[in-house]
């Protein structure tokens, strides 16, 4: 099948979260399954940098409202994924992050930046498209190009099939009623049964209107979100949909995340041969300053640092103190809201040798943190899959994690006093309070002192697969039942 991905990240060019490694491995893993897949992107600096001799297949003009005209270029990543990059300097040659800017707010045009990657998603889906390529389906990424459908609905006659994949509810796109005419919409898309959403225009809630499926990231958040509690005020709109909604849990890309394979790990090690963890552990705590101990357990985080993640609870003060008296080390990277960063920052400097934060993005130090820490914490709110509790798993890091979304899917509670692990493969707590965090890190914390145990823990993860060969396969036989080629 030749398969259209339109998506606002794409590692290792861009990527702020789960999505940037998702829109990566997964086109390769259905052209492993012997589909055609090309990614539309914005043409970000760091790609244009590397694809400086993409040409120009095709131009994109008159696309309605004041979006601006722009070029198209295509490229190929050496493992066979085919690029459309969106070539407009106006919108996209800027540094940073692709969603904020330097003030770490939203971009003021990101209502332009991202309606034109949904317009020109639509338009390569449709008979109007430049290109003599035609996809099957185009699969559109979260809000950024969730407008696409809309787009489709209104504009065009014979479009692909589209589904719509929603990485996570939270992010919906949402602008004021006046950009309807700029993004070059008609007036008659302002209606509830558009792309209105409680008077505001929404680019996720159009997608949802008018994609012909929608998909999550994981079985129990297909679920979750068709709740009022977790609905994120879509629930009536996806109850609606339940016959043509459904979760795929992500897979991983074990050829970046192996810790026997791992260019960013000092000393590899598997399943097979296990004792290489321990030297990650004593390089990690040696790059962050923590005292360089085998005896004292050491908790590792690696996330944005946002309400979602819940690991204000860990910040907490009396979290601080269980951890303290374990005693038991921690090893936080992440970045996000400047209250929770602070509170991180003011840890560590209350416990030099115990607690190391370090702020900003950092790919090495998020590898070997998967790899040296003991255990890892990720207390979501809500995670419609989540990646770095499987990479957690893969990589001997029994994670503690909320019994939410993609989590619930993916981890099997140890409960208190087992004396063997059964089938459990890290640690599971209930509300999103400190003393049931407190509760799973003791927990935790008594199974590593009982090394054949912790030993069983962590082959259960180990011994998963995470691939994306099945997911790959399911978003397959979804593309089979939607797809439509575009005249
Ligand atoms: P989300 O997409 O909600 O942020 P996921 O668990 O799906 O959560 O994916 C997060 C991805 O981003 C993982 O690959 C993780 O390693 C990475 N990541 C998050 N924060 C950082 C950071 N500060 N430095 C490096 N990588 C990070
Ligand atoms: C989102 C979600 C995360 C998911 C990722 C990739 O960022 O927050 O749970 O794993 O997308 O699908």
């Amino acid at each position: 099948m030749r398969i259209l991905f339109a998506a606002s990240e794409m590692a290792p060019w861009v990527k702020t979260g789960g999505l940037g490694d998702v829109a990566a491995a997964l086109p390769i893993a259905l052209t492993r399954l012997g589909n055609e897949v090309k990614v539309l992107l914005p043409a970000y600096p760091g790609l244009l940098k590397d694809f400086s001799d993409a040409p120009v297949v095709a131009e994109l003009a008159g696309l309605g409202g004041t979006l601006p005209d722009a070029l198209l270029r295509e490229a190929r990543t050496p493992e066979g994924v085919g690029l459309l990059l969106i070539d407009s300097p106006a919108l996209y040659t800027r540094g940073g992050n692709p969603y904020l800017g330097p003030d770490g707010r939203d971009w003021p045009d990101n209502v332009s930046r991202f309606g034109l990657l949904s317009r020109a998603a639509a338009l390569l889906a449709s008979e109007s498209s430049p290109l003599s390529w035609k996809p099957e389906v185009l699969h559109c990424h979260d809000w950024q190009s969730a407008l696409a459908p809309a787009y489709l609905h209104y504009l065009h006659t014979q479009p692909a099939g589209v589904l719509l994949t929603v990485h996570n509810l939270a992010f919906q796109g949402k602008f004021a009623r006046d950009t309807l005419e700029g993004l070059g919409l008609p007036a008659r898309a302002w209606s509830m049964d558009g792309v209105e959403f409680y008077n505001e225009l929404s680019f996720l809630k159009a997608g949802v209107q008018f994609a012909d499926w929608v998909s999550t990231v994981s079985p129990t958040y297909a679920r979750e979100i068709q709740t009022d509690a977790e609905g994120m005020g879509m629930a009536g709109l996806l109850r609606g949909r339940s016959a043509t909604l459904s979760g795929i849990l992500n897979g991983i890309d074990e050829t970046v995340w192996n810790p026997a394979l791992d260019p960013l790990l000092p000393a590899p090690y598997s399943q097979a041969k296990p004792e290489g963890k321990a030297a990650n552990k004593r390089a990690l705590q040696k790059k962050l300053g923590l005292e360089v101990r085998d005896d004292v357990m050491l908790f590792g985080v690696v996330s944005r640092l946002t309400y979602q993640k819940g690991l204000d609870l860990l910040a907490q003060t009396e979290a601080e103190a269980a951890l303290i008296a374990l005693p038991a080390q921690l090893a936080v990277l992440g970045s996000g809201e400047a209250a929770l960063e602070e509170k991180f920052s003011a840890l560590a400097k209350r416990h030099p040798g115990q607690v190391a934060v370090t702020l900003g993005f950092d790919e090495g130090l998020a590898h070997l943190i998967e790899a040296g820490a003991d255990c890892f914490v990720m207390p979501s709110r809500f995670e419609p899959c989540g990646l770095n509790q499987m990479y957690s798993l893969a990589y001997g890091t029994p994670p503690i994690v909320r019994a939410t979304g993609g989590l619930a899917d993916t981890v099997i509670d140890l409960p208190a006093g087992a004396r063997s692990a059964g089938t459990a493969n890290g640690f599971v707590l209930g509300p999103a309070v400190p003393p049931a965090l407190i509760e799973a890190m003791r927990r935790a914390h008594a199974a590593w002192r009982s090394p054949a145990l912790w030993r069983q823990l962590q082959a259960n993860g180990m011994g998963s697969r995470f691939d994306w060969r099945a997911p790959a396969g399911q978003y397959a036989a979804l593309y089979r039942r939607i797809r439509r080629p575009a005249a």
